[in-house]
């Protein structure tokens, strides 16, 4: 059966690179590069370190556990994809540079589901967790954050980028309706999309503090929405020059257009989150 999540993004980036992120906009021009910032962006307020061991949840096609690795030097990544493609393209990839350890220390698994944590883990309790713009994308993203508590090792932190409902929108609205049509196509659990307010509660009630909640929509949904008008001209990108097909024209497009309106229109925000586990 046809995944979700697959290698289509691969057609986006420049030979070598396999990210499939948002992106970040401030001064990237290219998107490989792009995900690339988000990701640092991520790690650096995450603090990882070479005495992290993180958990990674969500890793793609595996570009940032390469990050993890080689920029911040932690010491150990474990980490767990719901793509069954994405996994063994990540497995591939760490191997061929000779991270055989951390190739074999990857699988495939849904996060939110408690048996996967065990087996991700093998005893380890990590010091960090990431989860790169996917916690959206969970079946539950309070139950991750739930397990993420279970697992961190006292002090711990979890590190996210997400979405967030703008604090001005209101869930009664038309647009409203028409959010929720395009959460559910986009194989987001509405119940994931929450204000600010809710969002931060959520992580005290199961056990976080030292939340901070950085705004860092403006360097990301716009030049999403840009990099994929660049698309419009045949169906090769015109960064890469390599094919897209039909159907991956119109899943960015739409993406691409639907993050323009939600950030005009004030109704979703794509923020940074850290908090450290409650001792
Ligand atoms: C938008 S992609 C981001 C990929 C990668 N983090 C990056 O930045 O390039 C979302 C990722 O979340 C993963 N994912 C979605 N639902 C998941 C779940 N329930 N458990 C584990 N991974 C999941 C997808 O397979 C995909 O790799």
């Amino acid at each position: 059966m046809a995944e979700f999540h697959d290698l289509a993004e691969l057609a986006l980036n420049r030979d070598g690179q396999s990210w499939g992120n948002l992106g970040y906009w401030h001064t990237a021009n290219d998107y490989s590069d792009a995900c690339r910032a988000l990701a640092q962006l991520l790690g650096d307020q995450a603090g990882l370190g070479e005495q992290s061991v993180l958990l990674d949840a969500g890793f793609g096609c595996g570009d940032q556990l390469l990050l993890w690795l080689e920029h911040f030097g932690v010491a150990r990544v474990r980490g767990a994809n719901l793509s069954s493609s994405q996994t063994v393209y990540a497995k591939t990839k760490l191997a061929k540079v000779g991270f055989k350890d951390a190739a074999a220390a990857i699988m495939r698994g849904d996060i939110n589901d408690p048996e996967v944590w065990w087996l991700a883990l093998q005893g380890d309790r990590p010091s960090h967790i990431v989860a790169l713009d996917c916690a959206y994308h969970f079946p539950s993203r309070p139950d991750f954050v739930g397990l993420a508590r279970q697992h961190l090792a006292p002090s711990g932190r979890l590190a996210l980028t997400d979405f967030l409902l703008a604090d001005q929108h209101n869930t009664g609205s038309f647009v409203h309706r028409l959010l929720r049509w395009m959460l559910r196509r986009s194989h987001i659990a509405e119940a994931n999309i929450v204000h600010r307010d809710h969002y931060r509660r959520q992580l005290q009630e199961s056990g976080f503090s030292d939340i901070r909640i950085i705004d860092v929509s403006e360097h990301v949904m716009p030049g999403f929405a840009r990099f994929v008008r660049k698309l419009r001209r045949g169906h090769s990108v015109a960064d890469t020059g390599k094919n897209l097909g039909w159907s991956g024209q119109i899943k960015y497009r739409v993406t691409g257009r639907f993050l323009e309106w939600a950030y005009r229109r004030s109704i979703l925000r794509y923020c940074l989150i850290t908090a450290t586990k409650t001792v």
